[in-house]
Formats: C-alpha cells, structure tokens, sequence
C-alpha cells in the first residue's frame, strides 16, 4: 500500500517525509483554501521538494465535462509528470475522464461514497478512486468495508484500477486496509504520526539506553564504548 500525505503545507509535509516513507501528495480544493495562497504557488512548492518521481494529486473544480478538460491541461503543465488529476466521480466527471484518458492524462477519481461510482469511474479510466473513509462512517455506513469492496470489484472485473482510500481519522482505519492490500491510501500530516506513537515502544527503547549506559557509562553507544 502506498502511503501518500493529504496536505499542502509544505512545512508539514518536509517534516513527515523526513521520517517516513512517502510515495507523493494529495491535496483537495479546501486543503488548498487553508493556504490563503495562489494555489499554483503552492503546488509548484510541494513538487519541487517531492521531486518529479513522486505522485502529486491536483483536484479539478468545475462542474461541466470541459471545464475539468481545461483544468487538467493546466494542472498538468503546471505541475509536470506524476500530477493525477482529481476528478468528482459524478456524470460530468465520467464524461471528463474518458476526455482526458483519451488524451493520456493520469486520473484520480475523488468524493467517492459509494462502489458503483468507484466501478463506473475504473470503466472511465481512472488509475485511483479514493473513498473516503471517514466521510462515509459519518453517514452511518462503513468506510472501511466500502473501500474493500471497491478493492474487490477491480479485482474481480480484472480493472487496473487502485484504491486510494482518503479521509482518515486514526491508525486503525489506516491498519485495516493495509492488511487488505489496497493500493494506496492519503493520510493527514497527524495521523501519520500517530501511527507508531505508542508509550510501551518508548519505554522498551528508554530501557535500553537505560541498561547500556548502566553497563558502558552515560552518553555511550555502539560507536563510542
Ligand atoms: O480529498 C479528500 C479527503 O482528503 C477528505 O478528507 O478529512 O476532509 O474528510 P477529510
């Protein structure tokens, strides 16, 4: 499972790839609206320190078919190589999607709550569909399980198509749908770094240190003993 930064703020996402390992960068139109920046600024910011290799997913705005055809162009000349281009897994999306397929861009399908959207948007095209887990709990159905699903019907249709599972509240959501083996899924800056936050794994590394230094002398390690 790809594990990818849903944010974009750049201080935020040098520091979590600092640590971890980070296979690119989401973002969503209100994501963006936090910066109170030209959105271009931005995201030209965050592929300059991702680097060309890395995915960058940029989400169209408009509503109609050929606008979405029109922002993709941009997004695309803008950001360069690895951009996805986030389209709404609505009618004009799918409609924009077969456009831009055609045209060899890389899709995303995005604010997909239900299977058939995801399986529609596949048949379109779309290299990724992201569920959004925690939206969709919100609702009183269950994120987790609609994600399988999705995950299963590409399989089972022999579609290309992966899961990027979004919208995360904790590791546990996070946990399940790697055991699953879905293709990807876009986490927040925090939830990243709640992932391996544990006390007991603090306490058993404190211990070591502990029991070395009592041995060898404070300050001490394998390097200098
Ligand atoms: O882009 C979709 C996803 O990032 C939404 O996440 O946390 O706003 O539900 P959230």
């Amino acid at each position: 499972m790809k594990l990818i930064i849903d944010d974009a703020h750049i201080d935020l996402i040098k520091r979590v790839y600092e640590y971890y390992p980070i296979d690119g960068v989401t973002t969503n139109p209100s994501i963006l609206a936090k910066s109170d920046r030209n959105p271009y600024d931005v995201l030209k910011e965050i592929r300059a320190f991702i680097g060309d290799e890395a995915e960058l997913h940029v989400q169209a705005v408009s509503k109609d078919a050929n606008g979405m055809v029109g922002e993709a162009e941009r997004i695309v000349a803008e950001l360069g190589k690895n951009t996805y281009v986030k389209i709404p897994s609505v009618p004009e999306g799918f409609k924009a999607m077969r456009i831009l397929k055609e045209k060899g861009f890389l899709l995303t399908a995005t604010a997909v709550y239900t299977p058939m959207q995801a399986f529609v948007a596949a048949k379109c095209g779309a290299s990724y569909a992201a569920p959004y887990i925690n939206r969709i709990d919100n609702m009183g159905y269950n994120g987790i399980q609609v994600a399988k699903n999705i995950h299963d019907i590409f399989k089972n249709n022999g579609l290309h198509t992966q899961v990027l599972a979004a919208s995360f509240k904790n590791s546990q959501q996070l946990l399940e749908l790697c055991e699953y083996g879905i293709g990807a899924s876009t986490v927040a800056p925090d939830v990243i770094e709640g992932l391996v936050k544990n006390e007991a794994i603090t306490a058993a590394i404190d211990d070591f240190v502990k029991d070395f230094e009592g041995l060898t002398g404070e300050g001490k390690n394998m390097s200098n003993c």
